[in-house]
């Protein structure tokens, strides 16, 4: 007699926030897939909505509580649909989410993903689930190994998590806790697994990337050892902080041709006082410093940073100097925030600016930021860089892809295929992306 199969059930996962959330979501989807579970791309037929939430500004944990609102229907049509909620606002919140949203079946921190299969089995009988320990264990070695499915050529690989620099501003040191790195043979036999499966890019993932001491030479180290994995071709890494970039991590960039010409290399603000107030432990000369050497090192450097306008007690003298910074950098790309008050933060303490002075400030620093960010974009007519084809472009024939300096291009390409690493000649620069030719 033939068994009937039992369907799948279905797994819609909404991913808010950084990158490390984003390979968090990937390897939570592959854990739940041990249950029974496969990933939807809608919640009205989903089993379980998980939401894995971001803290790090005031609004996107409000978008967290009107977003749940929305499924508020569904689990009233459907009550054996469950509902979860995952990532920092999971950890800062904790009980306080069940309790605004009683519907919601369990809460889980960053930490306690490898725990997510009990978690669901617990809200299956009926039963509310939350854990935001702290466990001693790694989540990712607990959590099932990926399965061996083919998968687009770029990956993010999380080798460290948590911070210990506690900026004044941020939450990061409270929900994601102390800096733990991963041992490098874990993260090198990811890799190797990520490259059979198709994967060209890595970018290696941490909150504080570069504080990686996983391996014996750090993260120069690791980029090295990965560097000698065939058919991984391109490394990326990404959150840095200054004070952290090493001479070994600066040689890397000089050394390793697979090491990309890109760095996400945050500085928040360019006046010394509000870097002190920030407790960032760098002044803007250092932080000019560690730029000076990296482009030493690699020329063509392109350079990303994150920057905070109207924190407590912020001049409008104190934000020249930040545009003065900018202007002495010129920046490839950038993100830029107003200041957002986060409970049980220390800068939440301080006198605030504004939020009319904050608007403003904002405006011109990004419109400061979009003219670099163009003009650079704009020097890369003429030249040859490698693309790594990863889409289908909008027009029939074209493929899309990212260049070395992660500008996105697109290429009229007979014959290329996803996962095709080709020099291309960019010829056009366009509003948000850049035009190529195949050489
Ligand atoms: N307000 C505004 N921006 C913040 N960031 C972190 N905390 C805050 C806050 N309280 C920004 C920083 C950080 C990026 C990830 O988010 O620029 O680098
Ligand atoms: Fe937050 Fe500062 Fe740590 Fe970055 S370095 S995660 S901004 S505390």
């Amino acid at each position: 007699m033939s068994q009937s199969k039992t369907a799948p059930k279905k797994l819609f996962i909404k991913t808010y926030g950084c990158q490390m959330n984003v390979y968090d979501s990937e390897r939570m989807v592959e854990a739940l897939g041990g249950q029974g579970y496969v990933e939807t791309q809608s919640p009205d037929d989903a089993d379980m909505i998980l939401l894995n939430t971001c803290h790090i500004r005031e609004k996107a944990a409000e978008k967290v509580y009107s977003e749940l609102g929305r499924y508020k229907h569904l689990k009233a049509e459907r009550p054996d649909l469950k509902i979860g909620v995952a990532g920092c606002v999971a950890q800062a919140e904790g009980e306080e989410i069940i309790r605004r949203q009683p519907m919601v079946d369990l809460v889980v921190g960053p930490q306690s993903y490898h725990r997510l299969p009990e978690m669901e089995a617990k809200a299956g009988a009926g039963v509310k689930a939350l854990d935001t320990d702290f466990p001693e264990e790694d989540k990712f070695e607990k959590l099932t190994s990926r399965p061996k499915a083919k998968r687009g050529p770029t990956a993010f690989l999380t080798v460290q998590e948590g911070c210990d620099k506690f900026c004044a501003f941020c939450v990061v040191p409270y929900t994601r806790g102390a800096e733990v790195s991963r041992p490098a043979g874990r993260v090198l036999s990811e890799a190797r697994d990520l490259v059979e499966r198709g994967v060209r890019e890595i970018t290696l993932l941490g909150q504080n990337v570069n504080a990686y001491h996983g391996h014996d030479k750090g993260l120069a180290g690791i980029i090295r050892d990965l560097a000698k994995i065939d058919g991984l071709e391109r490394i990326r890494f990404t959150t840095s902080h200054p004070n952290d970039m090493d001479d070994a991590l600066i040689a890397a960039h000089a050394e390793v041709e697979k090491l990309m010409p890109y760095l996400h290399l945050p500085v928040q603000a360019g006046s010394d006082k509000i870097l002190k107030r920030m407790n960032r432990q760098h002044t803007a000369e250092s932080y000019l410093k560690v730029v000076e050497r990296l482009r030493a090192a690699r020329p063509d450097l392109h350079l990303s940073g994150d920057f905070i306008v109207g924190f407590p007690e912020e001049t409008e003298e104190d934000f020249q100097a930040t545009l003065d910074l900018v202007e002495a950098v010129q920046y490839g790309s950038a993100f830029s925030f107003k200041y957002s008050e986060r409970p049980g933060t220390p800068a939440a303490e301080r006198p605030q600016v504004s939020e009319d002075e904050k608007d403003d400030r904002l405006q011109r620093l990004q419109a400061l930021l979009g003219r670099q960010q163009r003009a650079l974009q704009d020097a890369m007519v003429g030249r040859e860089v490698g693309v790594l084809f990863e889409k289908p472009g909008r027009k029939p024939g074209q493929m899309g892809g990212k260049s070395d300096y992660l500008h996105a291009v697109h290429v009229a390409g007979e014959g290329l295929s996803v996962g095709d690493l080709r020099r291309v000649r960019i010829v056009e620069s366009g509003a948000n992306s850049l035009k190529g030719e195949l050489l």
